[in-house]
Parts: structure tokens; sequence; C-alpha cells
């Protein structure tokens, strides 16, 4: 094991030139070997920089002058020069993410650290990819640590080493002033291949305005496609889409379309060219709306299953909708609320527990202030009453996913849409930790979260960044 240990070592040293402070934190919590390694590498992170970035690289501002440079080569921009700083056009960001992207490639083969050049507010690109380099070593690493040990009787443990939680990435799809609508909200994300995703979400003059249309944008090659219209009605906005991938590569986009909450209409369109063209809008039958906001689970019995919701007047509560050949015939269960609540529960994330009962995460109408549960036994057929869980929630969108390795991970915002975080369970959902602060900063929205786990295991959610853009945050 000493060995081991040691090649681990030298293998991180000389693989890094730049600390990657947040990461050391959480291998702290997680593998022993690994972290006397890193305590004992001098000069590989400064500790009182480490102190001061413990959860989040977002919690450090003001640094005391003398940490800023060592911020600096550790990546530790924050949002807020990023966000200042993008106000370029959309080649122009290309242009620079291509540059920063070649002269981090220069800096890795030369060997050269060029933190100065990475202080530039202007490199978010260069930062994150750099960042995404650092982390999915150590991950690589720390799996391969791992499996040469003989502890197999803590193999569950090792699951936390595999997935050390660290931002990979981070950035908006598109920059402020380069798209034909002042305000977007409510994204989804789909996979369609290795490193090639599409992200809708509905955008106009304002949420609710007759203008909003579905817009889609494609990232693939390690850039954002401008985004174009997915689908519009005139003088009708349109809400809140859900994109979902079938084992066949078949994808659905599901929306809303209606003039306001109330008067919602579930629409679907189909696409079996990887989302470059896209079928006629096809209207789902009367009282099926659909996927509200989060994606659908489908269940090995080919069914697929989707947390719809009703907001009509004084009355909240979520449905189960279930179709068996993808999208042409429906069933919907429920309704699912907290018992003698009129207002209670919508936009469910269904998930499959490991005993196989269905069980739904929930947003809470405000006051409740909790993330609800419900759980059914029987396939999705009945439901229990939902109930409060141990997260906070301020009446806001939640996401999360069920791990290819177990684990259940949830964003969710806490006592307003200030503040978004990342909590994760292992036991489906009865008890959980925080493990990242995505964004605090009062004054800002970032709200309705969207999570996938891709095919390389990576995590990505996208959400509304204070209803001018789209931010993605890969962990
Ligand atoms: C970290 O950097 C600060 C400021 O440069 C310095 O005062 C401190 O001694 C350093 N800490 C370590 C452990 O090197
Ligand atoms: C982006 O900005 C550059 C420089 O300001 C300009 O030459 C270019 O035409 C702009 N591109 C678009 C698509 O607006
Ligand atoms: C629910 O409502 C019933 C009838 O109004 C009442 O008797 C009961 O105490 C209420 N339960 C709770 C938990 O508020
Ligand atoms: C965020 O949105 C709020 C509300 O519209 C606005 O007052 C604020 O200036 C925005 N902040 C930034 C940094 O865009």
């Amino acid at each position: 094991m000493k060995s081991i240990s040691g090649v681990v070592s030298v293998f991180l040293l000389s693989l890094f030139t730049v600390p990657f402070v947040f990461e050391v934190s959480h291998f702290h919590e997680s593998a022993s070997g690994f972290r006397r390694n890193l305590i004992a590498s001098p000069g590989l992170f400064n500790s009182s920089f480490k102190a001061h970035n413990h959860h989040s690289v977002k919690n450090f501002e003001p640094l005391p002058s003398g940490l800023i440079e060592e911020s600096c080569k550790a990546g530790a921009i924050t949002h807020k020069h990023v966000h200042q700083a993008s106000t370029e056009n959309c080649s122009q960001a290309h242009l620079r993410k291509s540059r920063a992207l070649q002269r981090y490639k220069n800096d890795l083969r030369n060997g050269i650290v060029n933190s100065v050049g990475f202080c530039d507010v202007n490199s978010l690109d260069a930062r994150t990819f750099r960042k995404r380099e650092h982390i999915l070593s150590a991950r690589k690493v720390a799996k391969a640590h791992a499996k040469s040990t003989t502890w197999m009787a803590q193999a569950l443990d090792t699951r936390k080493i595999h997935h050390s939680w660290g931002p990979l990435m981070e950035e908006c799809t598109f920059s402020r002033d380069s798209v034909p609508f002042n305000s977007c909200h409510a994204s989804t994300i789909v996979e369609i291949e290795k490193d090639h995703f599409l992200v809708a979400y509905f955008g106009g003059s304002k949420e609710g305005a007759p203008d909003v249309k579905i817009w889609l944008q494609r990232y693939k090659d390690g850039y954002w496609s401008s985004p174009i219209i997915a689908d519009e009605e005139p003088n009708v906005p349109m809400w809140n889409p859900v994109l979902f991938k079938l084992p066949s590569n078949e994808l659905l986009l599901f929306y809303r379309v209606g003039q306001e909450v109330q008067k919602w209409s579930g629409c679907m369109k189909r696409s079996f060219d990887k989302g470059f063209t896209w079928t006629e809008r096809h209207q789902l039958p009367p009282g099926i709306l659909g996927p509200i906001k989060n994606k659908p689970l489908l269940l090995e019995n080919g069914q697929l299953i989707c947390g719809s919701s009703v907001e009509s007047w004084n009355s909240w509560g979520a449905w189960i909708e279930v179709t068996e050949d993808v999208g042409r015939s429906w069933k919907k269960y429920g309704p699912i609320y907290i018992k003698n609540e009129t207002l209670s529960v919508i936009q469910p994330v269904p998930y499959q527990t490991a005993k196989g009962t269905l069980r739904v995460l929930l947003r809470s109408f405000e006051g409740i202030g909790r993330v609800c549960m419900s759980e059914s036994w029987d396939g999705g057929r009945t439901w229990s009453y939902a109930k409060p869980i141990e997260l906070l929630n301020p009446n806001s969108g939640i996401d999360g996913v069920k791990l290819r390795d177990g684990r259940l991970i949830l964003a969710y915002n806490t006592l307003s849409r200030a503040i978004l975080k990342v909590a994760v369970s292992k036991d489906d959902g009865d008890s959980w930790h925080e493990v990242m602060t995505l964004e605090d900063e009062s004054g800002m929205e970032f709200s309705y979260p969207a999570v996938i786990q891709a095919s390389d295991g990576n995590v990505h959610i996208t959400y509304t960044y204070n209803r001018t853009q789209i931010k993605t945050y890969d962990l």
C-alpha cells in the first residue's frame, strides 16, 4: 500500500503544477492515504487560502491581499468578475475561448504555469478547462488508488473517492447581449453523446409574455451554438421545456403552451437525428401536461414516469403521468399532496429506490419551507401523502438524479433563490448531506436547476442565471 501511495503522490505532483484547492478539502474527508500525500507536498497549496475556500469558489470575496495571487493560480475568480466581463458577442467569446484553450494546451505541453495570464478575468474558459483537467486526473488517481487497495469492505466508501465534488467547469451558454430575448428561465439538458449536449429553455421579453418561445442550444466540440427557436406560437407564451433521450436515441422535447399557468396545454416534439430536426408540434391529450419541469424516469418495463403538477386557484398538487408508448397514450395517477394543505407540492423529481419503490421529491408552496417526498409501493399507481424532508426549499424548482453508483443528488434553493446548493443522499433520500454551494449572492436569482449524469459519470447542472442567462455547472 505504501508504494501505491508513493506512486499516487508522484503522479499528482508531476501532473499538477497548479493547486486544486477546492477538491483537496473533499479528499480530506474521504481518502486518508491521499490526504497524507497531499499535505506532505510542499507548495501544492497554501493552507490559509484553502481555509478561505473550503466550500465554494464563491465564498471568499474580499481576499486578504497576498492571497489574491494564490487565488488566481487556483482559478478562483468570483462569478461576479466573470459575468461582468461577459458583454462580448458570440464570435468574440468563441475566439477568446479557443485562444485560451490553445494557450492552456501550450502551457501544459511546456510545463509552464502562466498564472498571470489566467488571472485575467476574461479567462474563465481557460480557468475552467484547467480545473477540469485537475479534477478529472485527481479522480482517476483516486479511483486507481481505491482499486488497488485491498479494502473491499470499504467499497461503499470508495464511491466518495471516485466522485470528489468540485466544479469541473462553469459557464453561461450565451453572452448577455448576444440573444434576441431579455429574459429566460426553466432550462433542461440532455446528453446526445459524449461531450455533446442539448439545452432548452423558454425565453422572451419576460416570463408569461406573449413572445416567449422555446429555445434550443447545442454544446459540441467545446462550444455552445447560438440559440435557435424550437417552437413558438403567435401571442401565446410557452413554458418549461423538458428534454429526454430514449434508449433508441429518439429525443423527446416536452413543453407547455398557454396564456397563463392555469391554461397550460401539454405539447411535445420528437427528433430522430440528435436534435437537428424536429417533428411538428404534437398536443398531448386533455388534462395531460407532460413532465412539468423535470426529466421523466424510464422504468425497465418501458413505462415513462413523468412528474407533473397542477397550479390552479388555491390548489397545488402533483400527478404522475405514465406513458408506455413514449407519448402516444397516457394514464395519470395522483394527486400527490400534503395532507390538509390545499396549496402543497408541485414539479416532482421521480426516481426508483434500491428496494424497488418509486419516490418523488417535490417543490413546496411558500411557508412549507422544505422539499417534500412521496412514495409509491405499486409502481406509481398510488402515492403516499407528501411529507417535508430535511432539505430547505423556498417555493422554488428543484431537480436531481440517481447516480449510477446508487447515490441520489439534488440541486435546490435553500432560503431564497439567491442560494443554490447541491446535496447527496446515500439512502434514496432518507438522509442528506450538503456537498456544494453553487451560488450564493443576495439580489441575484439562481433557480430551476436541471441535473443529469453524463455517460462519463460527470454531473451536469444547468440553471437560470438571474433570469438573463442560462448557466451550466459541471461537477
Ligand atoms: C499562504 O500565503 C499567505 C499570503 O501570501 C502567507 O502569508 C502564508 O504564510 C502562506 N501560507 C503557507 C502555509 O504557505
Ligand atoms: C462581434 O464583435 C466583433 C468585434 O466587435 C465584430 O467584428 C463582429 O461583427 C461581431 N459579431 C457579431 C455576430 O455580432
Ligand atoms: C386535518 O384536517 C382535519 C379536518 O379538518 C383535522 O381534524 C386535522 O387535525 C387536520 N390535521 C392536521 C395535521 O392539521
Ligand atoms: C439580477 O437581477 C436583479 C433583478 O432583476 C437586478 O436588480 C440585478 O441588477 C441583477 N444582477 C446582475 C448582476 O445582473
